[in-house]
């Protein structure tokens, strides 16, 4: 019989073991459909009728569905002998796809990209870089190549990305008043979901969006913006193509990408474009001052190893990077979810 603080080592031990576990059932779940076919159903499930939905084992869904009940991903009555099946409010809010709210597409770019590149994580350590070579035979010497590996990639990535902001946009969009910068370019900005965030907070501000071409050809593709004529797309690249006009510029989970030369290069460019008066915005994930946490951010900070050139940085990282490229008056605020807003001024 193990002691106390022994059982308490192995229950750790077993957690972090496990987890992957853990994600591998949320990503399956989400992949199959379960939570579609659940929410589409006009009252609660057993596992069988769930499996012949899903075209799939009885075996293998039912035991999907106990994992997912203990995790409160599901819930489960059992009527006359017979466990029944239905999403919990976490589910119907965030995994089911047709919510407004859905993360889908980001757990989905999770299960078939960011998975295969954390098997690699010691060889990532070993070696400072990213995993693309290893993980799906690219060359990784142009980052943004190797994540749009492909047209589906690149569309998968681009969905992913929005998911966050159907729920936390609004919060980083209004951590600082924005109403004094009429004129707002989103660098980086993909498929413009903070654009959108931003025009409707705003009713005075037009945003114009920068990006590579081939994600401005997409997104006019796959994205389209009700607010068209208060958003603008651009195509370019920030680090040699000349940056358009604008009293505020945002940075938002792009300087995370890069190592600290090409964010002050980057910033340096900013700097020169800004008018006197005006500022940048930068909207990332932040880590404590001493780097102990948040686990979730350092957690994407190792993130950032796998898959880019860059890391996540404290407030004082940011500060000094903004400092450096000329810009003043910087102030850092958090927001309720995981993303935290700076904004300084020329
Ligand atoms: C991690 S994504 C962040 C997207 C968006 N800002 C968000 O928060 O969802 C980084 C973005 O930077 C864009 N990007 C990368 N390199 C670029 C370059 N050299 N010039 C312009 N955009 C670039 C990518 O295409 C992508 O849209």
């Amino acid at each position: 019989m193990g002691s106390p603080s022994e059982q308490d080592a192995l229950s750790l031990l077993d957690q972090c073991s496990c987890g992957f576990m853990v994600s591998q059932v949320l990503f399956a779940t989400c992949e199959l459909g379960v939570f579609d076919v659940l929410a589409e159903a006009p009252e609660a499930l057993g596992s069988d009728a769930v499996a012949t939905r899903l075209g799939a084992s009885s075996r293998g869904t039912e035991l999907l569905l106990d994992a997912c009940v203990s995790l409160k991903l599901l819930q489960v009555e059992t009527r006359g002998g017979k466990a029944l099946y239905q999403n919990t409010e976490l589910s119907s809010t965030y995994l089911v796809r047709s919510s407004p709210r859905s993360q889908h597409n980001m757990l989905l770019y999770l299960a078939r990209t960011t998975y295969l590149c954390w098997a690699h994580l010691a060889q990532a350590v070993r070696e400072g870089r990213n995993q693309y070579r290893k993980a799906f035979g690219v060359p990784s010497d142009e980052l943004f190549s190797a994540i749009y590996r492909s047209e589906d990639e690149q569309l998968q990535f681009m969905r992913a990305l929005q998911d966050i902001w159907s729920v936390q946009g609004r919060g980083v969009m209004a951590a600082f008043d924005l109403s004094p910068f009429p004129l707002i370019c989103d660098l980086g900005g993909c498929s413009g979901a903070l654009a959108k965030e931003c025009v409707s907070l705003y009713p005075g501000c037009r945003v114009t969006v920068f990006d590579i071409p081939a994600v401005v050809r997409m997104a006019r593709k796959h994205f389209p913006l009700l607010q068209e004529g208060r958003i603008g797309f651009q195509e370019g690249d920030f680090f040699s193509d000349p940056l358009p006009g604008a009293d505020l510029y945002v940075l938002a989970r792009v300087l995370h990408d890069w190592a600290d030369e090409k964010c002050a290069r980057l910033l340096a460019r900013v700097h020169q474009v800004c008018k006197p008066g005006g500022g940048v915005l930068v909207i990332e994930s932040l880590l404590d001052e001493d780097s102990r946490g948040p686990l979730t951010t350092q957690l994407y900070s190792l993130n950032m190893l796998v898959q880019t050139e860059g890391r996540e940085r404290t407030p004082a990282q940011y500060r000094a990077l903004l400092a450096a490229a000329g810009f003043r008056g910087v102030q850092c605020r958090t927001t309720w979810g995981l993303y935290g807003a700076i904004l300084a001024r020329k």
